[in-house]
């Protein structure tokens, strides 16, 4: 591990997570543990930013969220796993940079002015954005320093709060005359292959989407209503796939080369009718989620087991976390 550089990323515990989650994220984060020394945490903190007034559901979804990372591969004997509440060490380090933080840096994060702009529409009073929202790139950023992360692998929504992460620790390194901090640097996920039943960006919130844990029958129920190529009303139509985004989208993810081209050909030969199309493909859906399904119920009639690997995760995410903070203690010279 020691020569290895790091890299750390987190998800807000939204849940039971959903097949974009899986082939925009989980999966580029299993290929990158085997080559970093890799932190993936639970940001059940930030989850309180917004949610702070519903928190019924917060165990269970930190739960899920875990249960869907494990069984998707990403390993505890290969990556620390663990829950942001669980390690302290982050608060501290956050207090430290929120002193020298310029207010301004913060209000121009994009994030926060999405946010005010959402606000304004609900005509909610921007007042009412609490401080630790407002303070949330900050809480990032201590995420994110609290491992002197070299790679933060991250979608292009968060590069902007990554860059913010670098303009922090430059500012630290400046302030305390140091170089104590990384500048860390984003590593750009590729934008997920994954649209949703309707033909939108796959989310939980539009009702559009598979999850991981989906048993095989709903998973087929939901296909069956995947969008296809409009002009391709009856069977003997013709069809275009390349007008049947979706399903045809879903082939290109979960069929071979072959299966591909048997797809293409039944659709523009009227061969195969869609009813048929969408079978096949959950046929295919299911077989290749199979082995991530099962393992998921294994953990999942394994409570001890998973409560030990995130307790056992933020253990090691702790250790380093403070010899981080301790550090920079020493840098800015408090009193010990
Ligand atoms: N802000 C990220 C999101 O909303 C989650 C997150 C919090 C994160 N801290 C992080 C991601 C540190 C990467 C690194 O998706
Ligand atoms: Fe889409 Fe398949 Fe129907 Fe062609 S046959 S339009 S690829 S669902």
């Amino acid at each position: 591990m020691e020569n290895k550089k790091r890299i750390m990323s987190g998800m807000r515990p939204t849940g039971r997570l959903h097949l974009g989650h899986y082939f925009g994220v989980l999966k580029n984060w299993v290929d990158l543990q085997e080559k970093y020394e890799s932190y993936f945490f639970i940001a059940d903190w930030h989850a309180l930013t917004t949610k702070y007034n519903q928190t019924d559901d917060l165990k269970d979804n930190v739960k899920n969220v875990l249960l869907d990372w494990l069984a998707s591969g990403i390993d505890p004997d290969k990556s620390i796993i663990y829950l942001q509440s669980f390690v302290p060490e982050t608060a501290m380090l956050h207090i430290y940079l929120s002193m020298i933080t310029p207010k301004n840096w913060v209000e121009r994060d994009p994030t926060l002015k999405d946010l005010a702009k959402i606000m304004k529409d609900k005509q909610e009073n921007m007042s009412n954005l609490s401080y630790g929202l407002f303070g949330y790139p900050v809480l990032m950023t201590a995420d994110i320093l609290s491992f002197n992360t070299h790679f933060v692998p991250v979608g292009i929504d968060q590069v902007a709060h990554v860059e913010l992460t670098r303009d922090i620790a430059r500012r630290f390194n400046n302030i305390y005359k140091s170089e104590y901090f990384v500048e860390p640097q984003p590593l750009l996920t590729k934008i997920s292959l994954m649209k949703g039943l309707d033909g939108n960006k796959m989310g939980k919130s539009f009702h559009n989407d598979i999850k991981i844990s989906d048993s095989e029958e709903v998973t087929e129920k939901k296909i069956k209503t995947g969008i296809t190529d409009r002009n391709r009303i009856r069977k003997d139509d013709k069809g275009n796939p390349d007008n049947c985004e979706v399903i045809f989208g879903y082939w290109q993810i979960f069929g071979s080369e072959n299966d591909v081209k048997e797809v293409c050909d039944g659709c523009k030969n009227a061969t195969m009718g869609c009813a048929q199309c969408k079978q096949k493909l959950a046929q295919k859906v299911n077989e290749t989620l199979r082995p991530i399904r099962e393992k998921r119920m294994q953990y999942e009639n394994n409570e001890k087991l998973i409560r030990e690997i995130l307790y056992d995760g933020s253990q090691k995410a702790r250790k380093k976390a403070k010899e981080v903070l301790d550090g920079a203690i020493d840098v800015i010279k408090m009193y010990k």
